[in-house]
């Protein structure tokens, strides 16, 4: 039998998607449960962003209508709009948290960050209230600033913020560098990060070129990418799952002489399978080995921790693994029924099945 064929693991919690909003919506949030996800953290980087508990609440409606089956975590996009009052009101609304932009550095980041003092009275109430900071974890690029160390640049704003707000749960979104991984460790149980799938396959290399391929924060070098693959599987309950899945059209994708390609990477409706297909091939590379990736390690870091950090209780349902390379990942999935489309991540290549017990 392939590595992992048959074994069990809870449902994963996808601590990071991007599911839109109209027919582009519809088309991801029917894909979730394909990926082996019952409970999803939703970024608000909407058009116009999520900034009101009101929108936000909105927003949820129409996913739970969408999709009974998935629990739909919620979040605020930090800005202007958000005041300390409305960190009250987004708690007791059940909201989950609060995702952070820089300013200009990725997807609908306009509105975003300039000053993190500025938000400080919003961060002190989203402290009290117990409610998550989530960091794209990124400087914008500047004379000494470009994509490749944007994240290493931002390390420090995170140390200021956890050292000012240390009760706060933060979450370092999206880590894609072995300074990230270090960062995260270093600090105390309320600072975790998320690692994404495709963050466990990619380098340089693949995106430079790829425009399927480019994401933000982008890919870096070999070694970065061995210390997500050996934090992912160290059983440490601060790193967890997060897809950061990011659908575009294909043409967005592309970018043309007047746009540039689009940052992100639409892995949801195989995302768990993803994470398996790449621990599988660390294993092959010879930079993790097999009787490592227990079961434990498997549902810690793909549903247990990113719960138990979110307050979350832990599912009881169960996904079985099918054999390797048994189904062929689509070309493209379709939004509608003309132009629109979306290509996922490893487009025509093999993976492996993965049922709901
Ligand atoms: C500031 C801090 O730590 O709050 N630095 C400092 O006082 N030495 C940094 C900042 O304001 O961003
Ligand atoms: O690649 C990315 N795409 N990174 C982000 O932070 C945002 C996302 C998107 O919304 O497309
Ligand atoms: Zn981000
Ligand atoms: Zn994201």
């Amino acid at each position: 039998p392939s590595m992992f064929e048959g074994l069990q693991l809870p449902a994963t919690f996808d601590a990071h998607v991007h599911l839109r909003s109209g027919i582009m919506m519809e088309a991801v949030v029917s894909t979730i449960r394909d990926g082996g996800a019952d409970m999803v953290y939703v970024m608000p980087n909407l058009v116009p962003p999520i900034t009101t508990v009101e929108a936000c609440l909105e927003y949820r409606q129409k996913l739970q209508d969408l999709e009974p089956n998935v629990t739909f975590l919620m979040s605020l996009y930090l800005c202007s709009a958000l005041t300390p009052n409305v960190i009250v009101e987004a708690k007791k609304a059940g909201i989950k948290g609060v995702k952070s932009y820089p300013a200009g550095v990725t997807t609908n980041s306009d509105s975003g960050v300039l000053d993190y003092k500025s938000f400080y009275p919003v961060l002190a109430a989203m402290e009290k209230e117990d409610l998550l900071l989530n960091l794209h974890g990124e400087c914008p690029s500047s004379a000494d600033v470009t994509v490749l160390n944007a994240e290493e640049a931002f390390l420090p704003t995170l140390g200021m913020l956890h050292r000012d707000f240390p009760n706060l749960r933060i979450v370092l979104e999206h880590c894609t560098t072995a300074k990230a991984i270090e960062a995260v460790k270093s600090y105390g149980p309320t600072v975790s990060g998320t690692i994404t799938a495709h963050h466990l396959s990619l380098i340089v290399d693949d995106w430079a070129g790829d425009s399927f391929n480019y994401c933000k924060p982008v890919a870096k070098t070999p070694q970065d990418r061995i210390a997500l693959l050996k934090a992912a599987a160290s059983g440490d309950p601060k790193f967890f799952f997060g897809s950061d899945s990011a659908p575009h059209s294909t043409q967005a994708k592309q970018g043309s002489h007047i746009s540039k390609a689009a940052a992100g990477i639409f892995t949801q409706p195989i995302c768990t399978q993803l994470v398996l297909d790449a621990l599988e091939q660390g294993c092959q590379e010879g930079i993790l080995n097999e009787e490592q990736l227990t079961h434990k390690i498997l549902a810690g870091f793909l549903s247990e921790h990113g719960r138990h950090f979110y307050q979350e209780p832990m599912s009881s349902s169960h996904l079985i693994l099918g054999a390797g390379q048994n189904i062929q990942i689509p070309d493209l999935i379709p939004v509608d029924n003309r132009m629109v489309a979306i290509a996922p991540f490893r487009k025509g290549q093999r993976t492996r099945s993965l049922g709901w017990l």
